[in-house]
């Protein structure tokens, strides 16, 4: 049987590169050789507040950023997850059955609780609600970047923990055991203001994050003021220098190119002049798919593959859902 991946992306404004990088771009490298399913999770979304009109425009323009990036709507399934209702409800189960402590632990937890004043429940239990996307699906392998990992690794355990209670076996259960998937390098892009930090979409400072529908003259200039160091080498050295080797590690990504590649052909450049290259590579991958994003936003074809994508989703998972269900003592 063909196997199956699994992954999804908060439409909580619009991804940057390093979204793209860390995951989106493996999205339709993936696609030919898995079963796909690429999910907007918009019910991850709201564990922080949203605006109503931001998030239904934001729901529906990853939807078209994925497409617009390369995935094939006849070969993955594109699908917004509240559109799916076995997620809540499975989500529901894995709550009852994962201990609190296992959630409280979460650092992605920690990191934004602390951040926050009062913090909704959502946001302790968003992890299961992550496992359930995961597990209605059997899916194999999850494309996703590094600060995911933990999410998964409570994933697997929650399968072993599942398969163990409810069908006495710990490798062929009910649900499929999920693998970790995350690029050698670029599972991490850091912020171009402070590469100390990983880039991120919510950032309140704009220039830390090139998004992937930032006008090509922002591109320019934001990658132009990327915070580097004195001395003044384009070399690969992430501890001691974390701006120039994040800048590295995109330019590599976005190319296709080795590090060691770039960092010979810019051996004796200068900071200007390898800037302004990455640039023009970083806009001559998002130029393109710009142009197919605006076309698709105007469309209604949009909202035909998310109607087949709901209706292709809603059939597996439900078939799932069910066998959890029984298992517990539901059916
Ligand atoms: P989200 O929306 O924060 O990010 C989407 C994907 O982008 C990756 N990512 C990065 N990769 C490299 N460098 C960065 N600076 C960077 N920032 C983000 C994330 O690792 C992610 O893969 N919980 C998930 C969404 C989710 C999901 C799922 C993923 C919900 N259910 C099921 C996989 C499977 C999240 O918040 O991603």
């Amino acid at each position: 049987m063909t196997k199956r991946i699994f992954s999804g992306v908060q439409p909580s404004g619009t991804p940057t590169i390093g979204n793209y990088i860390g995951a989106m771009k493996q999205f339709t490298e993936l696609q030919n050789d898995f079963d796909a399913y690429y999910c907007v999770v918009n019910e991850h979304a709201i564990t922080v507040a949203q605006d109503p009109a931001e998030l239904r425009k934001n729901t529906r323009s990853l939807a078209a950023l994925y497409i617009a990036l390369g995935v094939d709507p006849e070969k993955a399934t594109i699908f917004i997850q509240s559109q799916v209702p076995a997620h809540a409800q499975a989500a529901w189960m894995v709550q009852c059955l994962t201990p609190l402590g296992e959630l409280e632990r979460m650092t992605q937890f920690k990191d934004k609780s602390a951040k926050q004043g009062s913090v909704s429940a959502g946001l302790l239990t968003y992890p299961p609600l992550m496992v359930a996307d995961i597990i209605l699906y059997q899916t194999d392998l999850v494309p996703v970047g590094d600060d995911q990992k933990q999410h998964l690794e409570l994933t697997r355990n929650f399968v072993e923990r599942f398969n163990n209670r409810f069908t006495g076996k710990k490798e062929e259960g009910i649900l499929t055991m999920p693998e970790f998937y995350a690029p050698k390098e670029g599972g991490r892009i850091m912020s171009l203001q402070d590469p100390l930090k990983k880039m991120s979409k919510s950032d309140e400072n704009q220039k830390g994050f090139v998004s992937l529908l930032d006008d090509p003259k922002v591109i320019m200039k934001k990658i132009k003021s990327a915070v580097t160091d004195s001395s003044g080498e384009i070399s690969y050295d992430k501890e001691n220098k974390p701006g120039v080797s994040n800048l590295l590690t995109i330019y590599s990504s976005m190319s296709g190119r080795s590090i060691d590649d770039i960092v010979n052909e810019y051996a004796d450049a200068g900071y200007g002049k390898f800037k302004q290259d990455l640039a023009d590579v970083v806009i001559s991958v998002l130029e393109p798919m710009q142009a197919r994003y605006d076309k698709l936003m105007e469309s209604s074809e949009l909202d035909d593959i998310l109607a087949d994508g709901a209706k292709r989703a809603n059939e597996v998972a439900s078939e799932t859902l069910a066998k959890m269900e029984k298992a517990i003592g539901f059916r």
